[in-house]
């Protein structure tokens, strides 16, 4: 049986980028390595649509998480922190780990933050320094209204905005620049169709600011130093060098296909499959404001979700995310960013419609594949 990742991460990564991450490892401090990290500066400027340096960390995309917040606020500072899910609540652990006085802005899981309380708690309290977000809420399925709220914080000298954007990067509009978003943070095992092991951040010339009146309470993770050895083609220590080199095809690959046409080709993707789920019978999670990364498909009352997720591996090799948390169980994950195209979503719901078939429930057999075949002919 084959295997197919159908997760929100790792997604699959390209034959190209495979190969060239295969090729004999070089020395990080030669000219070779130089031509190369200088090429993916500039790809990863323009996948970020920004001006500014696109620092290349070796972690997971927590590690620039946590990259933000270390060199961003002091101890003490305190950061309005917004919560629909799994991945706002790490904001706060991060935020509480390195002794910031985090603030929670709650919303349901399942429902995008509202720019109008994100404007009232600022305002009603003038000491927080920073908000911290996710643009794709990965664990709901949910995108957050980025440009509303950077439309807010931009006003403010004394308030920097920092967006998670892991699942969010390369799946749809989000220009750093543009917008007046102070700090843009992905990982390389998303859009960036890689393997994990690079988290990327980058910050406007606010958060440069403000990261040089920060006590930094980190040394590894220091970016100071990596915005200095970037300037010279280099990193701070050593990189992870296949990775860079899969990175360099990548963006290539990027480039090559357009940003415009990176982010149509998600949302025809993200669209047929929210409306061939629909054809089903099935629930979307997110009520409204759905993210083009994955979809997010509440499970029937009738069926165990666990088993559900455990039948798709089970029968055809394919890997869907369960629900984390409080919804785990209750629904499933279904990605489409990254390295998919048309054809790889008639895979995923022609599992979708079997694998419930097989439990019992009453899907008529096609009625999910004939709406996709609509939406992508
Ligand atoms: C929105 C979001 N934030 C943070 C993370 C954590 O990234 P990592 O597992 O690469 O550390 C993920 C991973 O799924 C995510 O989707």
């Amino acid at each position: 049986m084959k295997s197919y990742l159908f997760a929100p991460g790792p997604t699959p990564v390209p034959e190209k980028a495979l190969l060239r991450m295969a090729a004999p490892i070089i020395h990080h401090r030669e000219k070779a390595f130089e031509a190369v990290f200088e090429e993916v500066r500039e790809g990863l400027k323009y996948l970020f649509q920004t001006q500014q340096e696109v620092l290349i960390l070796t972690s997971s995309g927590t590690g620039a998480m946590e990259a933000a917040v270390s060199n961003l606020f002091s101890k003490g500072e305190k950061v309005l922190v917004i919560r629909a899910g799994k991945f706002g609540e790490r904001w706060g652990e991060l935020s509480e780990a390195f002794g910031l006085d985090p603030v929670y802005l709650d919303f349901p899981w399942g429902e995008p933050a509202d720019p109008a309380r994100v404007s009232e708690a600022l305002s009603s309290q003038p000491d927080i320094r920073g908000v911290l977000i996710q643009a794709s809420e990965t664990s709901t399925g949910v995108m957050h209204p980025i440009q509303e709220i950077a439309a807010i914080t931009s006003k403010r000298d004394d308030v920097v905005l920092i967006v998670d954007g892991i699942t969010a990067v390369g799946v749809f509009p989000m220009p750093m620049d543009a917008w007046g978003i102070d700090v843009v943070i992905t990982g390389s095992q998303k859009a960036l169709m890689l393997p994990p092991g690079l988290a990327f951040v980058s910050l406007s010339e606010k958060a440069w600011k403000k990261a040089e009146s920060t006590d930094t309470s980190t040394y590894y993770f220091d970016l100071k130093k990596y915005l200095a050895s970037a300037g010279k083609n280099q990193t701070p220590y050593t990189p992870a060098i296949a990775l860079v080199f899969g990175l360099h095809e990548i963006l290539k690959m990027i480039r090559q296909e357009g940003l415009e046409e990176v982010f149509a080709r998600h949302h025809r993707l993200a669209d047929a499959t929210r409306e061939a789920v629909k054809a089903m019978g099935l629930e979307l999670f997110p009520k409204f404001s759905p993210s083009d990364a994955l979809t997010a498909v509440r499970v029937p009352e009738s069926i165990d979700g666990l088993a559900l997720k455990k039948a798709f591996l089970d029968r055809y090799g394919i890997t869907v995310a369960g629900g984390q948390n409080q919804v785990k169980g209750k629904i499933i994950r279904i990605a489409h960013l990254g390295y998919f195209d048309s054809l790889d979503m008639f895979q995923v719901i022609a599992a979708l419609e079997m694998c419930l078939y097989q439990m019992g429930y009453p899907v008529t057999l096609g009625s999910g594949l004939s709406v996709l075949a609509q939406k992508l002919a």
